[in-house]
């Protein structure tokens, strides 16, 4: 009898768990409607560490006051459906598991993935799905692939999903109260927002400069935003669906981006990019066959089916590195210049200086404030000096220094002056650290239409091994030596 008592108390117990379970996890709490809806029985059961981002409408971009935006952020309106979305960027031994290899450069299995390309991005989330018995959500036909809205499998967010969730609610430039600081963030942080402007006046900023580790750290480190995502802003920045494009002025649903282009958009920012790179509304490209020590990847899953397909047409750009080559070069302090002169030493192409009507100061602390005030106002210095017959050329090696993590704006100046379609770009980058910054991104904005090659970094002169290092990216992109 006893024994009888106990099991019909258990058995009572349990249910009343699986009860407030199911109440709990439908996100219920009224016991009485405890049936699901259609909608809800339709929808997908939550994959382990996602959560559920339940649709709505928001402003994607950023308001034209926000410091140091962009003008592709142009604010519209864009309403997106439920959709799960990984708390996590996707580790290392997650990769491995699938893939059978890991081409990250800092190693370690609860680090975040990266240099993965977009296309690899793309082949992880298809043979996941198959592992998993689940419809891949892709096709691909070589540069090509479109994506089956209706698949139930492992998929990039949209760049508008991915904003939507991190932005979770809030209309500032990030959803953290005032903004990131290295305690935080995993990013750049001798470099906290609005730094530019108050490099010489430090206490004025919200957030002080900290510390700036290096390398990618475990996933999940810091404190989740309010939708329970880690690692949204830093660590790694993560690779969306959509090619990169002017964002369309009308009111959007679901949008997808462009149907076709050669640069794809990732967001968020990364252990080496500076806090204004890291903002909600940022927006960052890349070919979609290349990869980066600061690009990872985050998952998404449908939440319920859609519908259609997007097609993605890669536009793999034409021409290859070669032909006549013109090495140009813009040079403050001459760091860039002794890599553009080897260069020249070494190939024996054409060498032509970028120069300014009005050059900046040769005094350190008044160019560094004369380079910011021109990044922010995306100013367009004059050059003094012309490249005559630029149609004569195939391949242009383009070097600069750092400046603010991005290009100095002489190189915008020059880069909008020719066309560069069906041309290739190869840059090469003097830096005091920050290796390419978000420079890459800067160029491929101007010149949609070139092929950007192999791109070198080169610390400050290079040292010894300069001349050594010239000579491998040279041949990496198939120039030809004396
Ligand atoms: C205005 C200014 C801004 C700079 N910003 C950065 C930066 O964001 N990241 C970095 O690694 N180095 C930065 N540097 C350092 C330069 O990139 C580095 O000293 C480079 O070697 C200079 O090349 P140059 O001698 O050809 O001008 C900056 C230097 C200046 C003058």
């Amino acid at each position: 009898m006893k024994r009888c008592l106990t099991l019909i108390l258990s058995l009572l117990l349990a249910f009343s768990l699986t009860a407030c379970s199911q109440a709990e996890s439908s996100g219920n709490s009224d016991p009485v409607s405890s049936t699901p809806t259609a909608s809800e029985a339709d929808k997908t059961e939550v994959p382990e560490n996602f959560v559920l981002i339940e649709g709505g409408s928001f402003q994607m971009g950023s308001p034209e006051d926000e410091a140091w935006r962009s003008e592709d952020e142009a604010q519209h309106t864009v309403t997106v459906s439920d959709f799960y979305i990984s708390q996590y960027e996707l580790t290392q031994s997650e990769y491995q598991a699938v893939m059978n290899e890991n081409p990250s450069n800092f190693q370690g299995d609860t680090l975040p993935v990266e240099s993965v390309s977009w296309l690899d991005a793309i082949a992880y989330c298809n043979a996941r799905s198959e592992q998993e018995s689940l419809t891949p959500a892709y096709t691909v036909d070589g540069q090509s692939v479109s994506w089956d809205r209706s698949a139930n499998g492992y998929r990039l967010p949209t760049e508008a999903e991915w904003e939507y969730a991190c932005r979770a609610g809030t209309t500032t430039p990030f959803y953290i109260e005032n903004s990131p600081s290295a305690e935080n963030t995993n990013f750049y942080g001798h470099y906290p927002y609005m730094i530019e402007d108050n490099y010489f006046s430090q206490g004025n900023l919200e957030v002080q400069p900290g510390e700036y580790r290096q390398t990618t750290v475990a996933v999940g480190s810091f404190d989740p935003s309010p939708n329970g995502l880690y690692d949204m802003y830093g660590n790694v920045a993560e690779w969306v669906w959509d090619y990169y494009g002017a964002y369309p002025a009308e009111e959007q649903t679901d949008p997808t981006g462009p149907e076709s282009g050669a640069l794809r958009v990732y967001r968020g920012g990364g252990w080496n990019d500076f806090a204004k790179n890291l903002r909600s509304a940022y927006r960052a490209t890349m070919e979609q066959e290349k990869g980066s020590f600061n690009l990872g990847i985050r998952l998404v899953r449908n939440a319920a089916a859609g519908t259609g397909s997007v097609s993605g047409i890669g536009a793999q750009q034409a021409g290859g590195s070669g032909g006549k080559v013109l090495i140009t070069y813009f040079s403050w302090g001459g760091n860039t210049r002794g890599v553009a002169e080897e260069i020249q030493a070494q190939t024996g192409a054409d060498l032509f200086e970028i120069t300014l009507v009005n050059p900046y100061s040769s005094d350190y602390n008044t160019v560094l404030e004369e380079a910011q005030r021109d990044q922010n106002a995306q100013a367009r210095p004059e050059l003094q000096n012309h490249v005559e017959n630029m149609e004569q050329y195939d391949t242009i090696l383009l070097g600069y220094p750092n400046w603010w993590a991005s290009i100095p704006m002489p190189i915008a100046s020059f880069l909008e002056e020719y066309d560069f379609s069906g041309k290739t770009i190869i840059p090469f980058c003097s830096h005091g650290g920050g290796e390419f910054g978000q420079c890459l991104t800067a160029i491929t904005k101007l010149v949609p239409d070139a092929r950007i090659g192999e791109a070198l970094s080169i610390h400050y002169s290079g040292g010894s091994s300069m001349p050594g290092d010239v000579s491998d990216w040279l041949s990496a992109n198939g120039i030809a030596g004396n």
